[in-house]
């Protein structure tokens, strides 16, 4: 935090003199998370607190598909990403064709689409989830066989959740949590007993099924607040312990953790560039916005 205090220093400043919000992921690093951002959360919680900005500058703090969902919502505002290689290897597994080949597949299943899509695929969906409210999505469709895209692992374990539904899905995946194995989690138990497992859902099924609990990275915080295990295990990205763990010093963070490529590209230099220069900035289309803010809003509305 030493060498980070006049970057934190410069951008408060700025951010207050370009009328700007910071709005941060939870998998940004601590200096960010605590030095700089206005708001705090999952992608859920982003895209609600998108549609409730004042000021006329959103700095999205997060991967682009995050901005992107921000300028769905709020096209009236600039949007601004520190850095525009910050992707997502789950945006990138699908292109809105595929969603199409998946109707063409499963004619008259509704599309379920992660937020962690380009504006062009939640056009092309019915309604959107994140991970805090797939399972309450799926079940509030009225069709028995639902299609979800992207991410092949949330959608096996929301169908665990919701074994009444036939879900069909893509064959999409997480490169932080794809690498979590179950056998690693069964030796990290056996050697630390005790040890509380909180895995998020974009982990396959067999490493959800050794976790005490599963959810959003926001429903992560909550369970080790509200529950404060002597030691705790996140199986998700490495920020999410560093970001927590001055709340709760009686919770001992343990074990691996794997780094997100893509949040990591955002750093306090970038923020710093990108509040003096308006660079880089996020555009969609308004037509592909319109129908891309129908499916996110559908979902918001849902989740409500
Ligand atoms: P959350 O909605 O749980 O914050 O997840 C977003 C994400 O990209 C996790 O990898
Ligand atoms: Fe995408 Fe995974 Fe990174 Fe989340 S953690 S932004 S899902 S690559």
């Amino acid at each position: 935090f030493v060498k980070a205090a006049p970057y934190i220093a410069a951008i408060n400043k700025l951010k207050v003199e370009k009328d700007a919000v910071i709005l941060a992921h939870n998998y940004m690093t601590p200096d960010i998370y605590h030095g700089v951002a206005d708001f705090m959360g999952d992608s859920l919680q982003l895209a609600i607190k998108a549609t409730e900005v004042e000021a006329q500058t959103i700095v999205q703090c997060g991967v682009h598909f995050m901005a992107e969902t921000s300028k769905i919502l709020n096209p009236q505002k600039t949007v601004l990403i520190p850095d525009i290689e910050a992707g997502c290897s789950l945006a990138d597994s699908i292109k809105a064709s595929g969603i199409e080949q998946m109707r063409a597949q499963y004619p008259g299943a509704p599309v379920v689409t992660y937020v962690n899509t380009t504006a062009e695929e939640k056009a092309a969906s019915d309604i959107c989830c994140t991970s805090s409210n797939a399972a309450a999505i799926v079940r509030a469709l009225p069709e028995d066989t639902i299609i979800m895209a992207p991410d092949q692992y949330l959608a096996q374990n929301v169908a665990r959740e919701v074994p009444e539904k036939t879900i069909v899905w893509w064959e999409g995946s997480c490169v932080v949590h794809e690498r979590f194995t179950a056998q690693d989690l069964r030796d990290y138990k056996e050697w630390n007993p005790g040890t509380a497992i909180i895995a998020h859902p974009e982990c396959p099924p067999d490493v959800v099924d050794e976790a005490d609990f599963s959810g959003s990275t926001s429903g992560i915080i909550k369970y080790v607040m509200d529950n404060k295990p002597k030691q705790a295990l996140l199986v998700t990205e490495c920020s999410m312990a560093s970001n927590i763990s001055d709340e709760v010093p009686e919770v001992d963070f343990v074990g691996p953790c794997n780094m997100c490529p893509y949040m990591k590209k955002i750093t306090l230099e970038k923020i710093l560039w990108s509040l003096h220069s308006g660079e880089t900035e996020v555009h969609v289309d308004p037509e592909l916005g319109k129908k891309a803010r129908v499916a996110v809003e559908r979902m918001i509305d849902l989740s409500n």
